[in-house]
């Protein structure tokens, strides 16, 4: 059974018949992804998520202050809801939704939350931001908090993010607001390290996205002839993920096929850095006028709060 919401997608097919081929970041989450992801966040090299929840744990309190008790929380990729409980904890909404691509994950991580925040109407659902997606009907409308942590807008080239962000201010009234998380620009050696773990666990998760493939599309890629590879590109901001192949090979799946090179390589993930400035004018061009700012001792990562 498929366990994520994905469809065996010409999207993905597209994708691997260009030059240079590419994978979409969200085809990372099968359980078995979600379940690295959640390694990656304990790595030492890997600084966003210790230093985001860091942050709000030290800013928490003034958070709260300005979010004020009883709003709707909304989680955008929630994955886990480790943050979602901090900060359901510090907010006591009334609601919360969490929303992932990655069904069977984001069911037992709603099931735990359940279990946590006794008072709160805590609902799951399984949806693809890249796509249109519905908010349940029944939720209230006034003082939403969209909450998008884990600097997952930095997937998003700066174009989609506007629209991405763009879709969001939709979603919620003048008296709503976004939260959401956002690595910075910083230096190189450590923006490196962060995604080259020496245990090799960012690796496995890379590699996974083929297995998850192989099951979408009924692909035959051979794990153990690619393998990972990420660099700073200081000219585009980003952080970039590929496999590179090992050997020439042929990968097949029902109704087609894609010949690789040695070497050749597929784009799996981008992740950009952002200047803190750079990032409030991109909310303000989105439609968030208003927005605070906390960041860490280091200006590694930063949470924005920003309303209409
Ligand atoms: C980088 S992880 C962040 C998880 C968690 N929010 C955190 O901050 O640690 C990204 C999360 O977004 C989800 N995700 C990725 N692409 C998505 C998409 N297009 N639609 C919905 N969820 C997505 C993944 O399943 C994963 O749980």
């Amino acid at each position: 059974m498929a366990d994520s919401l994905l469809l065996p997608s010409l999207e993905i097919v597209q994708g691997l018949l260009q030059t240079p081929a590419h994978i979409a970041p969200k085809y990372f989450y099968d359980s078995v992804g979600s379940a690295l992801f959640e390694q990656i966040t304990r790595l030492p090299e890997y600084y966003p998520t210790r230093t985001e929840r860091q942050i709000m744990a030290e800013h928490g309190g003034a958070i709260a202050q300005q979010v004020g008790a009883g709003a709707t929380v909304i989680e955008l990729g929630a994955g886990s809801c480790e943050k979602a409980k901090d900060l359901c904890q510090l907010l006591a909404p009334t609601h919360f939704v969490a929303v992932d691509i990655s069904t069977e994950f984001l069911h037992d991580a709603v099931a735990q939350l359940r279990v946590a925040l006794p008072g709160v109407d805590v609902r799951a659902l399984a949806a693809d931001l890249t796509a249109d997606f519905a908010l349940p009907h029944d939720l209230p409308q006034q003082r939403r908090l969209l909450f998008y942590p884990g600097s997952s807008i930095g997937n998003f080239d700066p174009a989609q993010a506007l629209e991405l962000l763009q879709r969001l201010r939709g979603l919620i009234d003048t008296d709503g607001a976004l939260l959401i998380g956002v690595d910075l620009l910083k230096d190189q050696g450590i923006l490196d390290a962060a995604y080259n773990d020496a245990a090799g666990v960012t690796a496995a998760f890379n590699l996974n996205v083929l297995s998850h493939v192989n099951r979408l599309i009924g692909a035959d890629f051979e794990l153990s002839q690619w393998r990972h590879r990420a660099f700073f590109n200081a000219l585009e901001s980003r952080i970039e993920m590929h496999l590179q192949a090992r050997v020439d090979s042929v990968v097949h799946w029902p109704g087609g096929e894609r010949r690789f090179a040695r070497d050749e390589s597929i784009h799996t993930e981008n992740s950009y850095k952002y200047r803190a400035d750079d990032f409030v004018q991109l909310l303000a061009r989105a439609g968030f006028a208003r927005t605070q700012v906390w960041s860490d001792d280091h200006a590694w990562f930063a949470l924005f709060l920003a309303r209409p």
